[in-house]
């Protein structure tokens, strides 16, 4: 088969080499990848949101299988565009899309479905909003409405800083159209779990759970990120609360789906909340989450383009998919500044030292004068595979130590804080 991968990031880096580990893949593309990938598979320029330019792409080549990492082109339609000509493409349509796309529509549609999800208002309106969160009780949240990078999440711990963030979101404009709505919520506690499925329009099927740890800082202070490291299984997912989100958040959501007549062939990740009253959704993303792809993929014991395959054609239910017993835990490297404007250009030193029980996927890095760069928010996410927990986690710090950048940035609290 030849394959499609759009994307750049530390998560098409990890599809990209569990996609090569399948027989079933004779040639992969990948538009635009980065240096970390170039070994996998041919690097095609290009944007991912540039879908016309994409879908030329794919006909002139004859792509038999195109997967989509992030959200934007998903959103933007590109798999209405390719199934139209009759391309197979792994993703939701547009509609299905829209529960990423719109915070305020993916509320309504867990309010249709009775969906566990916290308390919440949308609002476009400034002067509405402000009285709106008179109603809520501190810390409260808001939310840009639309795409945002992760970074759309604001927790208010005072009613000032709740005035300050709707003036942001909303009069501002700091997150453009995404910020036409807000979404105003109640602050939930407990352990958050991220749970990814293969969809396939008949059949939910949950891969391995993973916990991302979302703050820049340890002990979880400091801004959202889109993630500072993972690790899987989650701990605090046990069999309990797995059964409850399969009754509570999978079923509903799979039922949605279908009422809805969103043509789902994707993916579908939903962050939980494990609160005190049970599972709650936080949000829904229509693709994989970066960094949980590295330490789900790296414990995926079954053929991912099967997978894929059987995703597209519907037949998810006849495929039983195996994990690895042993655990995986992810840690990111980020520039100096992350998530805010951040240094670019720093050279990276020490790849070829990390171990074999380790894999080094590249998000944010560059070639300059063929030099390996940092050119990105978040550069590498070093992913260990060990027998425990504890030992994982011991190698992927190990290892982390061995990389150096100049403000080389990184939480030491992975898989370690609950
Ligand atoms: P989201 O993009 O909606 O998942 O939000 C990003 C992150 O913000 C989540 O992973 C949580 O860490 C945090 N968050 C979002 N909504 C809430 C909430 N209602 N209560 C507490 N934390 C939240
Ligand atoms: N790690 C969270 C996300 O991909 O949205």
């Amino acid at each position: 088969m030849r394959i499609l991968l759009i994307g750049s990031g530390g998560r098409e880096h990890a599809l990209a080499w569990k996609m090569k580990e399948s027989p079933l893949v004779n040639e992969l593309f990948i538009a635009p990848g980065n240096p970390g990938m170039k070994d996998l598979g041919e690097l095609v320029d290009g944007s991912p949101e540039d879908l016309e330019g994409l879908l030329t792409f794919a006909k002139e080549r004859r792509i038999d299988l195109t997967v989509v990492g992030p959200e934007a082109p998903l959103v933007k339609g590109i798999v209405d565009l390719f199934r139209r000509e009759g391309l197979r493409i792994i993703g939701p349509d547009k509609k299905g899309a829209v529960l990423e796309g719109s915070k305020g529509f993916s509320k309504d549609f867990m309010e249709r479905y009775q969906i566990p999800t916290a308390k919440s208002h949308t609002s476009e309106d400034y002067r509405e909003a402000l009285q709106i969160i008179k109603e809520y009780r501190l810390p409260l949240v808001l939310k840009a409405d639309g795409l945002a990078a992760g970074k759309g999440v604001l927790i208010c711990e005072t009613m000032e800083e709740a005035r300050e963030g709707l003036k942001k979101i909303l009069k501002d404009r700091d997150f453009g159209h995404a910020g036409d709505q807000v979404v105003i919520e109640e602050f939930l506690t407990g352990v958050e779990t991220s749970v990814i499925a293969f969809v396939d329009g008949k059949t939910i099927a949950p891969m391995a759970s993973s916990r991302d740890y979302k703050r820049i800082g340890e002990g979880d202070q400091g801004l959202n990120t889109g993630g500072m490291g993972t690790y899987s299984p989650n701990e605090a997912y046990t069999k309990e609360v797995e059964a409850r989100v399969e009754e509570e958040i999978l079923k509903p959501t799979l039922k949605g789906i279908q009422k809805e007549n969103m043509d789902y062939r994707g993916i579908i990740f939903i962050g939980i909340m494990i609160t005190k009253e049970g599972p709650k959704v936080l949000e829904y993303n229509v693709r994989f989450g970066d960094p949980e792809t590295q330490v789900i993929l790296t414990r995926l014991d079954t053929d991912l383009v099967e997978i894929f395959k059987a995703v597209e054609n519907a037949s998810l239910k006849d495929i039983s998919i195996q994990w690895k017993e042993e655990k995986a835990v992810c840690v990111i490297l980020a520039s100096r500044g992350y998530p805010e404007a951040y240094e670019k250009g720093k050279i990276i030193e020490g790849l070829e030292r990390v171990d074999e029980q380790t894999l080094v996927f590249h998000g944010g890095t560059g070639l300059k004068e063929e030099k390996l760069v940092t050119n990105g928010g978040r550069v590498l996410g070093v992913t260990s595979l060990d027998e425990t927990l504890e030992k994982a986690r011991k190698r992927a710090y190990d290892n982390v130590d061995k990389i150096r950048f100049e403000g080389k940035t990184y939480r030491r609290d992975i898989a370690k804080m609950q």
